[in-house]
């Protein structure tokens, strides 16, 4: 597998209760695997709530299902009094591979800054878990600043600094395109991706910029193709559309959708 095989992220955000965690679990693995989806050309990963990850790694395990596990954020702290955090060895030993590290909804809701977003990844690459650093600017900041410098800037604050550099994902989402069904063009989404790893590459060099660049942002079944079409977006990260089976399992065979 490439460093840039594409990635089909599904965020579920604070949804589901356990049960219609492992049902969706399930549904989604039976979907691909009825579909045949070629696990090494396309790799999927789910991050549902911390409290579903203990049965959803096993199931996964228990029926060799191939999708990755993800958590939706990560404590920077390794241990101790630090009531209500989960810490990056925790997510390790649930199977997590991948963890999201500030989601727009963590920056605007607790107030999640730049500097705690670069602990969370040193915690999270601590751990021998990738982070997927999310980036965006929101409807003002698009309006005042254009469209690629806040993601930019937050993709830098988040990778300075650290002695060395571990494997990591960028998923840029606007944040004005969050659940709000306004989409970013994929000419817009490539752009943006293009100058994120023009960044990455003159901050931290060319291994770095080899790393996937995602788009997320009201994507769904019907539209994921054109982002991916270009090769300069290498997946997507998927909330709302992610908490539907049938819908997901669409998202993740975009191939079928792109005519060469
Ligand atoms: P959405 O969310 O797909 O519901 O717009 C994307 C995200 O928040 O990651």
């Amino acid at each position: 597998m490439t460093k840039r095989t594409p990635l089909i992220a599904g965020n579920w955000k604070m949804n589901l209760d356990h049960l219609q965690a492992i049902a969706l679990i399930q549904k989604l693995c039976w979907t691909l695997n009825d579909a045949d989806h070629n696990w090494d050309q396309v790799e999927v990963a789910i991050f549902p709530p911390f409290t579903d990850l203990r049965s959803a790694q096993t199931l996964i395990e228990a029926e060799k299902f191939e999708v990755r596990l993800g958590a939706q954020d990560i404590s920077k702290y390794e241990s101790g009094a630090y009531t209500g955090e989960i810490s990056g060895s925790m997510l390790s030993k649930l199977g997590a591979k991948y963890v999201l590290i500030g989601h727009s909804e963590r920056r605007q809701y607790h107030n999640e800054s730049d500097e705690l977003l670069n602990a969370k990844v040193k915690a999270a690459w601590a751990n021998s878990l990738v982070p997927i650093i999310c980036v965006g600017e929101t409807l003002e900041e698009l309006e005042t600043q254009g469209q690629s410098a806040v993601p930019v800037a937050q993709t830098i604050a988040a990778l300075s600094g650290h002695e060395t550099i571990g494997e990591f994902v960028i998923a840029y989402e606007p944040v004005w395109a969050i659940g709000t069904g306004k989409v970013a063009t994929p000419a817009e989404a490539e752009a943006v991706s293009k100058a994120i790893r023009a960044a990455i590459l003159e901050n931290f060099g060319g291994e770095s910029a080899q790393s996937r660049i995602l788009y997320g942002g009201s994507v769904k079944a019907a539209n994921v193709a054109g982002f991916l079409a270009s090769g300069e977006v290498d997946g997507v990260l998927v909330g709302g559309a992610s908490l539907d089976a049938e819908e997901f399992a669409g998202i993740a065979r975009f191939q079928k959708h792109i005519v060469l």
